[in-house]
């Protein structure tokens, strides 16, 4: 069984899935930091991101994983741990959008999820195209999203864990840069399929959320 969760950049989704995976007993893959992880190497290895060639080069000697144990993910770059406070900084948040245009880095991409989904029986995928592209058929798909302060609030206290101070204007900036984007880019955008479930966690603790897509899970299932 697949579960597909898609939605706008802070929006809950990754919380969502790794609660949400933690709970059911499923297997959590956030596809955005396979995204960031390739932005890292670029960044690492001084990679412009106009020179694809070199990009192509990197990616084919490139073995990015993701685990996911006690409700954590976590992302491993060519063998070697990947701290997730590296992957969320803000360089790599931009270069991570920019870089997911591309149709031959998507496609990396792809081959991870598929290989994922083969080998876990149950798997919550979190990203942008989940439940549009890469998982069309999935049982369950949902669209997180929240007003954009409330989004910008969270990801400003992320980037304040990760010892990075921004102000919140300048998150929201960054935000509205990622999720437009995201939204308008010709391959894969990010949109709200017909068959999502539509879930705003504006006002919500995110034990609210996942009580309430837990409650809507087994509603779908038993019909
Ligand atoms: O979800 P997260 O913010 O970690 O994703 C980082 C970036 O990776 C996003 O801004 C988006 O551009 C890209 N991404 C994507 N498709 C996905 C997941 C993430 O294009 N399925």
């Amino acid at each position: 069984m697949i579960i597909a969760i898609d939605g706008t950049s802070s929006s809950g989704k990754s919380s969502i899935a790794k609660e949400l995976g933690r709970r059911l007993g499923f297997h959590v893959l956030g596809t955005g930091s396979l995204y960031r992880a390739v932005a890292l190497k670029m960044l690492n290895l001084s990679i412009d991101l106009s020179d694809d060639e070199m990009i192509k080069t990197m990616l084919s000697t490139s073995k990015i994983e993701s685990h996911f144990e006690n409700g954590v993910i976590s992302i491993s770059i060519d063998g070697i741990d990947t701290p997730m406070s590296t992957l969320n900084s803000q360089e790599v948040s931009a270069l991570s959008a920019e870089v997911a245009q591309k149709p031959f880095v998507r496609e990396f991409i792809r081959s991870i999820q598929h290989a994922e989904a083969e080998k876990h029986q149950h798997i919550i995928v979190e990203g942008r195209d989940i439940g549009s592209v890469v998982f069309p058929d999935a049982e369950i798909k949902l669209y997180i999203d929240a007003d954009i302060v409330t989004r910008a609030k969270r990801k400003q206290a992320t980037y304040h864990e990760n010892g990075e101070d921004v102000k919140l204007e300048e998150v929201i900036r960054q935000l509205e840069q990622r999720d437009k984007e995201d939204r308008e880019r010709d391959i894969s955008p990010l949109i709200m399929t017909s068959t999502s479930i539509f879930v705003d966690t504006s006002a919500e603790t995110l034990d609210q959320s996942v009580n309430k897509i837990i409650d809507l899970i087994s509603e779908i299932r038993n019909k």
